[in-house]
């Protein structure tokens, strides 16, 4: 069950499947006997200097996969010289998460709980560190995640055993149901405080409708956290232009990983139309069905500054733990340098759209 949670997707999962596939539609033009022989990957983005152009998006729940999962993942992160994002919806405290990394971590806010409740967590995030605030703007509701309702995984979270229904999956995973429980068990989210009290796992559903995060947050949002705010959700260049008239100092191009709306376009089909519609005027960034460093290359020739992985970390964090997201991450620049090298492009700060072929079509709805 904690497999599917994190590989699966919305109701028929073509959303799921389009991320990764609409990458194989975006074609590389390389430049032969160029002969490049280091490659810079260096990206800055909001005005940190990260060391690889890909950061760690938020994955919440992360403490299911691994024990500490958050803390291990931010402290990896940090190592490899990128940035963490860490959930509203995490099982550890964001103060331990922010102390675990020697990088630069963002906070991801969802407004659970109500306004005061996100005035508490913003409070905090700008007084343990946090550098930016990512405002998730495309769950007004959980999404209908089959597989997760088939292996009672909110029941679990509840600590509800005796209606799990695949308990069998988990005596089957001895050491893993040890570890799960030694470490907490996932009973609430110690960054969601209402009335003194962490929230409860069994209240998230209800509570993220009750919170419905709408532009007309962002006004309190952005004087409340006074600090760059990044709009995560983006999925078309309307929602684009809104986010930069809301302030947002850089946006994410993304559905969620495929886990809210099934059906809509792949991200890395919607990025030119937001290219286009935002004119410099914020930073881009992607996510989704990230899961090759060529990906990640095809991503910034198309204009985006950096991308976020999620899935791609979540993976290593299940199989290893700290040393499996430092594993992921090596993986991918190891795929980002070597595609570098056959594209002939020494520096990612050189890519652009002529190393790319993109397909018309989604050039053409551009002069809609
Ligand atoms: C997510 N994602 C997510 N996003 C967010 O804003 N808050 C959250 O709490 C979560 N939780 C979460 C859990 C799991 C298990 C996954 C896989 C994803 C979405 C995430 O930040 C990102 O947008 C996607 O994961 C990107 O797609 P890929 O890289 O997983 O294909």
């Amino acid at each position: 069950m904690a497999f599917d949670y994190i590989d699966g997707g919305a109701e028929r999962e073509w959303t799921l499947r389009e991320n990764c596939r609409a990458f194989e539609d975006v074609l590389f033009r390389p430049r032969s006997a160029v002969a490049t022989k280091t490659c810079d990957l260096k990206a800055t983005v909001l005005g940190t200097s990260i060391d690889v152009p890909f950061i760690l998006a938020p994955v919440g729940s992360s403490r299911m996969f691994y024990p500490r999962g958050e803390e291990v993942a931010a402290e990896a992160a940090g190592d490899a010289g990128t940035i963490y994002t860490l959930s509203t919806l995490s099982g550890c405290r964001m103060e331990d998460v922010q102390q675990a990394t020697t990088g630069t971590a963002w906070y991801q806010l969802y407004l659970v709980g109500g306004r005061d409740v996100a005035l508490g967590a913003i409070a905090r995030a700008k007084a343990a560190g946090f550098k930016a605030l990512v405002v998730t703007i495309d769950t007004p509701v959980a999404g209908m995640r089959e597989r997760d309702s088939r292996n009672g995984v909110k029941q679990l979270l509840a600590r509800n055993l005796s209606s799990v229904p695949h308990l069998g999956q988990m005596l089957a995973r001895p050491g893993w149901l040890y570890h799960f429980f030694n470490d907490g068990g996932l009973m609430n989210f110690p960054n969601i405080v209402i009335d003194d009290e962490p929230m409860g796992y069994a209240d998230v559903g209800a509570a993220l409708e009750q919170s419905m995060t709408s532009w007309d947050d962002f006004a309190w949002i952005r004087e409340a956290w006074g600090g760059p705010i990044v709009a995560k959700g983006v999925h078309t260049a309307d929602d684009a232009r809104r986010a930069v008239a809301e302030g947002a100092a850089a946006i994410v191009v993304s559905n969620h990983g495929a886990r809210q709306l099934d059906g809509v376009s792949p991200t890395v089909r919607v990025l030119p139309e937001v290219v286009q519609a935002v004119r410099g005027q914020t930073e881009i960034l992607l996510d989704g069905g990230i899961r090759r460093g060529s990906d990640i290359v095809k991503a910034l020739c198309m204009g985006a500054r950096a991308v976020l992985i999620g899935r791609a970390y979540a993976y290593g964090l299940a199989a290893g733990g700290g040393a499996g997201v430092s594993r992921a991450i090596e993986i991918l620049k190891a795929d980002v340098v070597r595609t570098m090298k056959l594209l002939g492009c020494g520096s990612i700060q050189d890519l652009d759209g002529s190393y790319v072929e993109v397909p018309p079509e989604w050039l053409s709805r551009l002069t809609r």
